[in-house]
């Protein structure tokens, strides 16, 4: 029996089969889980969604279209989930966005206001907008999660606004697990290693930055989607109950290092 047998939850950020949430719902289907989905408005976004999806050979998933910038779609995506099955275990937050024009190499002192305000609002104020809502659709307690980068610890060259976002991502996590602690809801985040995705692909500089890993990480590899798609799915579950709050690396080793 799987670890997430008998659980649901709604995994949010499946562009495309090489998306974190796409490896985080191959491992929750493995152990058991039943995943509902989100996708960016738009026919093009639903079809690329629904393609990945079927190739975890989920057939007829429940998905929506899901603008994160807009609380009105929040409200409609956790409304329905309310009036279809009352209630769900689990959220995955896998989403960010910033204008990757001001993703380059010298070009952070310089950000615009509006491209700032919304690399913070869909990568970091989102997921306290999700969870508040979640909480909703949790009665009985449960787990989330969020995924963030070393880049927001450390000063990493084109990481830019999006370390900005990603620092406050971290930290929204921390206060709302205290919040929400003693309704028996967890917040975690995985700190990932660089994945070649769709949106790492905006940030200047990522084949150095996969190379350099590479060298300087213990384990000498870059991550796998499945890598933190199994630590995504152990922190999904019971079998990490004490566990609230965290930043959790699966960055082989990389954050470890002093030189
Ligand atoms: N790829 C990496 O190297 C890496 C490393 C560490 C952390 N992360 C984080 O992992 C998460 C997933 O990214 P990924 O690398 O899988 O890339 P991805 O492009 O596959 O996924 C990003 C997702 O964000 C969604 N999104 C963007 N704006 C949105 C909005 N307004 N409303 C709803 N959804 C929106 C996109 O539709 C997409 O599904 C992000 O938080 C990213 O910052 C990525």
């Amino acid at each position: 029996m799987g670890i997430m047998e008998g659980k649901r939850g709604l995994v949010v950020g499946i562009a495309n089969d090489r998306s974190f949430a796409y490896s985080i719902t191959e491992s929750l289907v493995r152990e058991g889980a039943d995943c509902l989905f989100t996708h960016l408005p738009g026919e093009k976004m639903q079809r690329r969604c629904l393609k990945a999806i079927s190739g975890l050979g989920i057939e007829d998933p429940w998905l929506r279209p899901l603008d994160a910038s807009s609380d009105e779609h929040l409200d409609e995506v956790f409304e329905s989930i309310k009036t279809d099955f009352g209630s769900i275990d689990f959220l995955v937050h896998s989403i960010a966005f910033a204008d990757k024009d001001w993703l380059q190499v010298g070009k952070f002192a310089a950000t615009p206001r509006e491209v700032f305000n919304q690399a913070i609002d869909i990568s970091a104020y989102t997921y306290a907008a999700m969870a508040n809502r979640a909480a909703d659709v949790m009665p009985d307690g449960g787990s989330m999660l969020a995924m963030s980068y070393y880049g927001s610890e450390k000063a990493v060259p084109g990481y830019n606004v999006m370390g900005v976002a990603k620092a406050a991502l971290e930290a929204t996590n921390r206060y709302l697990a205290l919040e929400l602690g003693p309704r028996n809801l967890r917040m975690n985040v995985i700190s990932g290693g660089p994945l070649r995705t769709m949106s790492s692909m905006a940030v200047g500089g990522f084949a150095e930055i996969l190379d350099w890993v590479e060298q300087k990480a213990p384990l000498h590899r870059n991550i796998s989607g499945s890598d933190v798609g199994n630590t995504a799915a152990w922190l999904l579950s019971d079998y990490s109950a004490g566990i609230t709050g965290q930043v959790v690396y699966v960055d082989s080793g990389y954050s470890i290092v002093g030189l």
